[in-house]
């Protein structure tokens, strides 16, 4: 159980950060916008960009299952697969939903999937990179994750808005909540753990936006 003192300084680290990366991904926001309002009422490439929502969250389920599979293996970390699996059923309901058919995540349903997976790959490298040679596994599990739901958040937020403009009845808003809890519990995990460090996590922060912008490219390319 956190005191109230500790409380307020995991809650004032996390406000600080996400104040800043609001700010840094501020410039992206108009081009995320124009991508998603020209997507959103076209339903076959609507179909696809959420299919490939739908195997980004299956890979950060099949991710922590593949690497925390351990006798350690604690409650927590259960509800977060379990939460991130049924993510990706969520949106591979709504994709086959919208494209009127059965979807798989071979490359011709999907929208930009060598990139989505490059992203995914790259941050890891990035963090276990840095993180091999100080922590432990767990910290690398905890700062990785934390640092998707940044952009999870981010990027499902102005989804959601599009989608509201668009007058679509899919919503986000549970999914939005529990991205809000993963982002929050691994910030806490990691200062329990005594890995919370602000040079870190900028830095993981930076490296990530290199890597959503090549990603948000490919799916301009793969959108126009
Ligand atoms: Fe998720
Ligand atoms: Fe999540």
């Amino acid at each position: 159980m956190l005191t109230a003192d500790e409380n307020r300084l995991r809650l004032s680290w996390l406000d600080d950060a996400l104040a800043r990366f609001e700010a840094d991904n501020d410039a992206y926001v108009p081009g995320t916008r124009s991508l998603l309002n020209r997507i959103v009422p076209a339903p076959a490439l609507h179909a696809r960009l959420i299919n490939t929502l739908s195997m980004l969250e299956h890979s950060g389920s099949h991710k922590i299952m593949a690497t925390r599979h351990s006798a350690t293996i604690d409650k927590a970390t259960l509800k977060h697969v379990a939460e991130e699996a049924q993510h990706a059923w969520f949106m591979k309901r709504q994709a086959e939903r919208c494209a009127g058919r059965q979807m798989t995540y071979a490359a011709g349903d999907l929208l930009a999937p060598a990139s989505a997976r490059m992203y995914f790959q790259r941050l890891e490298a990035v963090v276990v990179r840095l993180l091999g040679r100080q922590c432990g596994s767990q910290a690398a599990y905890l700062y990785m994750s934390m640092i998707v739901e940044f952009r999870a958040l981010w990027f499902y937020r102005l989804y959601e808005q599009c989608l509201k403009w668009a007058g679509h009845a899919m919503s986000l808003k549970r999914l939005i909540g529990e991205e809000r809890h993963h982002l929050i519990d691994m910030a806490h995990r990691l200062e329990l753990a005594g890995e919370l460090s602000d040079a870190r996590g900028n830095h993981f922060l930076d490296e990530e936006r290199k890597l959503f912008l090549k990603f948000l490219g490919a799916l301009q390319r793969a959108a126009a």
